[in-house]
């Protein structure tokens, strides 16, 4: 790659400097997006009961565990490590703007590569060797690396060996199996070894203090970069709330929407968060935000203390001497008293979910089974599901999830953006239906009743800027780094059947964001078809294992086309149909 040296941000002297300036900020942007797929961590196969993880996956895995710091066991990021024993700064791996320069960029990779090679060292070495390498190598302090490296012994052990399959047979025989957390394994090691049982945490605990203080940046992210495309601050966002996801981040999510809102949790004699108390707006430093919180019937059943203290929190906010342009919830509160035949309790109205008893929104059955003709009723469909409120009313009488079809109708009218926190490595927007059916949903919920199409945004909290992307760079980057990817349908295909299932359920989850979002560019379908369709060897392939998903696959793709999803050429659509009718006769012929 050829760029000149300079820094970006220097003023161009004359228009052939300002070409080469803009060429080259292109190039790095480009390069940064490269990094981005390639340094992804995806799964590359299905998990099978009882077996250890493949010694390259185990690799990426350490890598991914290593770029965080882990107070808890006096652990620093081995990248930060690095960093400074080259005299780098860690500033040049963490400033979430991007690379700025040529210089950044060679050094990204040189720390990249001292780590790569630091834990393949480690796994072929052990981890004496390992600390002479980053102390050879990068400068790097025994003292300070020994306990990175001591986690990643830990967890490497662990990795290798598991009960799986033996807890399997405890359980089935109804035996007493040991309790261990929720989670990720990056986001908390400490759930190895697998194969215990999975518990949950106390309501009472979330938000905690470390998911408090990490979701701060996340909101400020998330609002500057509606602001960098708005120019202004959203009057009201919507969030999708799960259950599993709050679990394992201890709240994040939660702590998101506090932030959102400006207030903190407040914890009472024993320890419990049972309220809330408002940061003052000359620390907040911008307008409080409007927050409608959908919640699934997970998170409404594992949490109802944390239900009740996000409605607390909002009619806090409501209340709030201040003025209607710092306060976006108390200005749409007023406003609605003011305009409409509504009490108090009506308008303030902000947590919903499904009514008692029952989960999930249904939009992603409707869009799997092709059941709708015109787009409003998936987000009809979203709201008849989820338009239950919870909370308690100003008399303190719970509203044990009572139909409030209108008061959510009018609160989403004033969102202009919706967001849903992703926490995890392991599962995508694209890996399962839910995310289009949660925040696919709601966003067209929202197109309709805000007769606008919202911005829609996802967090990715586990990279180490807690970067935001929009809906449709998500849907690019998974394409890419998955479904696109040899590296992910080769390792998914080694599993036959089920493997030919996964890529067509990554199809169909695609087509789900351009039913509920139109957030899919046409290249999407045109690669899939390409890869999966067009290419005879491919097709054969999958044809063999599982026509019945290959005919899905084809089925959708011109799906796609005939809903006006995907400008795909006319050559390309014969072929598809031709393949589809022969993927009936065989499917006739095999029945
Ligand atoms: C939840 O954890 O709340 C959840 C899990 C799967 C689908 C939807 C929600
Ligand atoms: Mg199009």
């Amino acid at each position: 790659m050829m760029i000149q040296q300079h820094n970006l941000t220097d003023q161009p002297t004359s228009e052939t400097d300002g070409i080469a300036l803009e060429r080259d900020r292109r190039v790095l942007e480009l390069y940064d997006q490269l990094m981005e797929i390639e340094q992804r961590l995806i799964p590359t196969g299905l998990h099978v009961l009882g077996q250890a993880s493949e010694p390259r996956e185990k690799a990426d895995m350490l890598r991914m565990v290593a770029s965080f710091d882990r107070p808890e066991v006096g652990a620093r990021a081995l990248p930060d490590l690095v960093a400074e024993g080259l005299g780098l700064g860690a500033c040049v791996l963490s400033n979430g703007s991007g690379l700025q320069s040529e210089q950044e960029l060679l050094d990204h990779e040189r720390i990249d590569g001292v780590v790569a090679s630091a834990i393949q060292e480690f796994l072929s070495s052990g981890l004496s060797n390992a600390v002479e390498f980053l102390e050879t190598k990068a400068n790097v302090k025994a003292e300070d690396s020994q306990p990175v490296l001591a986690l990643l012994e830990k967890i490497s052990r662990q990795l290798q060996t598991n009960n799986e399959l033996d807890s399997l047979l405890r359980a089935l025989r109804g035996e007493y199996i040991e309790p261990g957390p929720g989670a990720d394994i990056v986001q908390n090691p400490s759930i190895l070894p697998t194969g215990r049982n999975t518990h949950a945490i106390n309501p009472y605990a979330i938000p905690s203090a470390v998911a408090f203080a990490r979701a701060e940046s996340v909101a400020n992210n998330l609002l500057e970069r509606y602001q960098s495309e708005h120019s202004s601050y959203p009057r009201a966002m919507a969030l999708v709330l799960w259950g599993l996801d709050n679990i394992k981040t201890q709240g994040e999510g939660v702590a998101q929407a506090l932030w959102l809102l400006g207030v903190r949790p407040v914890r009472d004699a024993l320890n419990r968060v049972t309220a809330v108390e408002a940061m003052p707006l000359n620390e907040l430093r911008r307008p409080r935000i409007d927050v409608v919180m959908t919640v699934s019937g997970i998170f409404r059943d594992l949490f109802s203390p944390t239900v009740q203290l996000l409605d607390k929190a909002v009619r806090l906010v409501a209340q709030l001497d201040e003025p209607v342009e710092l306060n976006y919830v108390r200005k749409h509160v007023v406003d609605e008293l003011q305009n409409e035949d509504c009490e108090f309790d009506e308008a303030v109205l902000r947590v919903f979910s499904n009514a008692p008893g029952n989960y999930g929104t249904n939009v992603n059955f409707m869009v799997m089974d092709s059941q709708w003709e015109r787009d409003d009723t998936l987000g009809d469909l979203f709201v008849t599901r989820k338009c239950f409120a919870y909370g308690r009313d100003s008399r303190g009488g719970s509203l044990e999830g009572r139909e409030a079809r209108m008061a959510m109708d009018r609160a989403l009218r004033r969102v202009q953006a919706t967001y849903q926190n992703i926490d995890t490595f392991e599962i995508g927007i694209t890996d399962v239906d839910h995310y289009f059916e949660y925040l696919g949903g709601i966003s067209k919920a929202i197109e309709k009743r805000a007769c606008s199409r919202p911005a829609i945004y996802l967090s990715d909290t586990l990279s180490r800027d807690a970067k935001i992307r929009s809906l449709e760079e998500t849907v690019r980057l998974e394409t890419r780094a998955k479904t696109l990817n040899p590296k992910w349908y080769e390792g998914m295909l080694k599993h036959g059947f089920r493997g030919v299932a996964e890529i067509e359920s990554h199809v169909s989850n695609t087509f789900g964001w351009s039913a509920t979002a139109g957030a899919v560019d046409d290249w999407v379908y045109t690669e899939v078809a390409k890869t999966f369709v067009l290419d005879e060897p491919m097709l054969e392939r999958l044809r063999t294992l599982n026509p019945h998903s290959a005919h899905s696959l084809v089925g959708r793709l011109l799906e796609a086309h005939g809903r006006g999803y995907w400008d795909a050429d006319e050559d390309a659509l014969d072929k598809l149909r031709d393949i589809r009718g022969s993927l009936e006769d065989q499917l006739e012929g095999v029945a």
